[in-house]
């Protein structure tokens, strides 16, 4: 069945959550593993002081009012122009219900009401088929395959996917 959500601004009571995240060895598997909790604060910390116009939000399940997971855009350099990245993550036990289709769309729409970067870039992991069937389903156009680091020192393989915000 498909989950009705909103999106909420990340806050500071959302630690417990951003562990479930990116603290999970299943969760991280194309993201380069977990984080340590020193990592996780760290990162709390960034998502609570968040400048400009990138955005970190915290998915709602409408039906139960719980945190199921996050979406968020933020500014990255990438190949000499400034763009915007998107990211999604949501709990294992409500995955497969349309909930990161869902939010990403409404985190896409809040971005281009923004006057920010006009082109926004998705780079999942060539092997997360569910993150590339996002991509393509909200319209991005595959560039194709390039070499992704994240975290620092990490190389892996990502699908470069574009989506003008203007268009
Ligand atoms: C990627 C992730 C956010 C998807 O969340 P989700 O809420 O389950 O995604 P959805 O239910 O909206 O699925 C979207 C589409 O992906 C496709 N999909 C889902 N699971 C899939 C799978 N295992 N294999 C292939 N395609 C899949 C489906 O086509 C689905 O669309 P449909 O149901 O309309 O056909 C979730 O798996 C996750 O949090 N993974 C760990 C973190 C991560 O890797 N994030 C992405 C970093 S780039």
């Amino acid at each position: 069945m498909r989950a009705a959500v909103t999106l909420e601004p990340w806050s500071d009571g959302d630690l417990a959550l951003l562990t479930r995240l990116m603290g999970d060895p299943g969760m991280t598997e194309h993201l380069g593993g977990p984080e340590s909790p020193e990592k996780l604060r760290e990162r709390q910390g960034r998502y609570e002081s968040l400048e400009g116009g990138d955005r970190i939000f915290k998915i709602v399940e409408v039906a139960s009012g719980a945190g199921v997971g996050s979406v968020g855009f933020w500014t990255k350099e990438w190949r000499g122009q400034q763009v915007y990245e998107i990211g999604w993550m949501v709990v294992p036990e409500c995955q497969g219900r349309g909930i990161a289709l869902a939010a990403s769309a409404q985190a896409i729409e809040l971005a281009r009401r923004e006057d920010g970067h006009d082109l926004m870039h998705a780079f999942p992991n060539v092997e997360n088929a569910p993150s590339n069937a996002i991509c393509r389903k909200l319209g991005f156009e595959l560039l194709g395959p390039c070499e992704f680091e994240f975290p620092k020192g990490h190389l892996m393989t990502c699908n470069d996917w574009r989506l003008d915000l203007r268009g």
